[in-house]
């Protein structure tokens, strides 16, 4: 009786005791998880990741010290570590203008750079030299998403018909940009101006050029085109084309020609710069991938490749990719209307006449830059 007494008091005691111990160890044990979690993972909570941050993947149930090793993935630094990559998924858009790395610490008054007083102006290291319809317009809109790169929105015409003004006029055209970005232009016609390669080479040998090319045939109904929306009354393609028709003279001395004969004029700019300085852009590529030829533009920039299909949509109606989200705008923008403009109506015999005419110039040019546009 006494033992089983002793045996029915002492057993529940004990019991209780060890209820009692397991209770307040596993107290301290959540107090002790619930401290390490907010100690380790207040930074991850501050960059807004949520209820449980994912760079902060805690086992329940784990003990003390394995929670200390853990928790190295989810301590301020590590989350900080996460963000550039978030910025290469295409987040930076987001983030509006601010500048990306270093650049992102030097004062407040740094974000919201769109016209604001900060950075120094200064002389392009990036210009879009042409060539005239060959969608110059697009890529230089194209790449100003990137918030490394700033850009004069109208076309300076510099070192054609401006020189005399001088650097500081020209200088002075240009945005505030800070150290770590790329100042940019563009103005078509430098490309088929016999003094702007010298000239931009006095201004700096660094300078990066890019080059729009498109099937000399199309630029030339496409300059025709809109040559014939301002004077309604010139002459017909073929009369302006042709010196004579029948013998298929084609007459090199008018401007929609000329443009297209990219070799001749190529050949002037390489006394003056080397062809790893001139970057080549698809005009037929840019509409039907424009992200692949912006990931070549921003390889050739030293840029991080920021613009990415993401930002881009095709207009079907208009046969030409949009821009989803242009910079200081929330809305999608396409641009102006008469981009992607339907062209007159050539005949077919004519083409293949300008195609012949333009064909060892295109061939020529292939060899020359190491790439077939695959125009013939
Ligand atoms: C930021 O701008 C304010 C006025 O807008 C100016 O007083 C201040 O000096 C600027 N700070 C920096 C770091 O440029
Ligand atoms: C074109 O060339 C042919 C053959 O030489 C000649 O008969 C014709 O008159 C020329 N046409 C023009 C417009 O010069
Ligand atoms: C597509 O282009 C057409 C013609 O330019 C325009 O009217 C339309 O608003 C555009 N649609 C979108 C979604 O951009």
């Amino acid at each position: 009786m006494a033992c089983r007494f002793l045996s029915s008091r002492v057993v529940p005691s004990s019991q209780r005791l060890s209820r009692r111990f397991l209770f307040v160890f596993t107290l301290s044990a959540s107090c002790t998880y619930l401290c390490y979690s907010l100690i380790f993972c207040s930074g991850a909570i501050m960059y807004g990741h949520g209820h449980e941050p994912h760079g902060c993947l805690l086992p329940h149930r784990a003990p003390g010290k394995k929670l200390l090793h853990k928790s190295s993935s989810c301590s301020p630094s590590g989350v900080r570590e996460l963000s550039p990559a978030r910025v290469g998924t295409g987040a930076a858009h987001d983030r509006g203008k601010k500048p990306l790395g270093g650049a992102a610490d030097r004062g407040s008054n740094s974000s919201g750079a769109g016209g604001a007083k900060f950075g120094n102006k200064k002389l392009p290291n990036a210009i879009i030299v042409g060539v005239k319809k060959g969608g110059t317009r697009a890529v230089l809109e194209f790449i100003r998403i990137h918030p490394d790169v700033r850009a004069v929105g109208t076309e300076p015409h510099f070192f054609d018909r401006n020189y005399e003004r001088g650097f500081d006029w020209y200088r002075s055209l240009m945005p505030r940009t800070l150290d770590s970005q790329i100042t940019m232009e563009k103005t078509p016609s430098y490309f088929v101006t016999r003094e702007a390669p010298r000239r931009i080479s006095s201004m700096s040998r660094n300078t990066k050029l890019i080059v729009v090319v498109r099937n000399p045939v199309t630029r030339a109904i496409s300059d025709y085109t809109q040559t014939l929306s301002k004077k309604p009354d010139i002459p017909t393609f073929e009369v302006l084309a042709f010196k004579n028709k029948s013998l298929g003279l084609v007459d090199t001395s008018w401007n929609a020609i000329r443009i297209g004969m990219y070799i001749l004029h190529l050949e002037n700019w390489l006394q003056y710069f080397p062809l790893s300085q001139i970057h080549f852009v698809s005009g037929e590529m840019l509409i039907t991938d424009p992200a692949g030829e912006l990931a070549r533009v921003q390889d050739f920039l030293g840029l991080k490749r920021i613009v990415t299909d993401k930002h881009f949509y095709f207009n079907k109606t208009k046969g030409f990719p949009c821009l989803k989200k242009p910079e200081s705008s929330s809305l999608p923008r396409c641009l102006g209307k008469s981009k992607g403009r339907t062209h007159v109506q050539i005949d077919q015999e004519v083409i293949e006449k300008l195609r012949e005419f333009y064909r060892p110039y295109n061939i020529k040019f292939y060899e020359m830059v190491g790439h077939d546009f695959r125009w013939d």
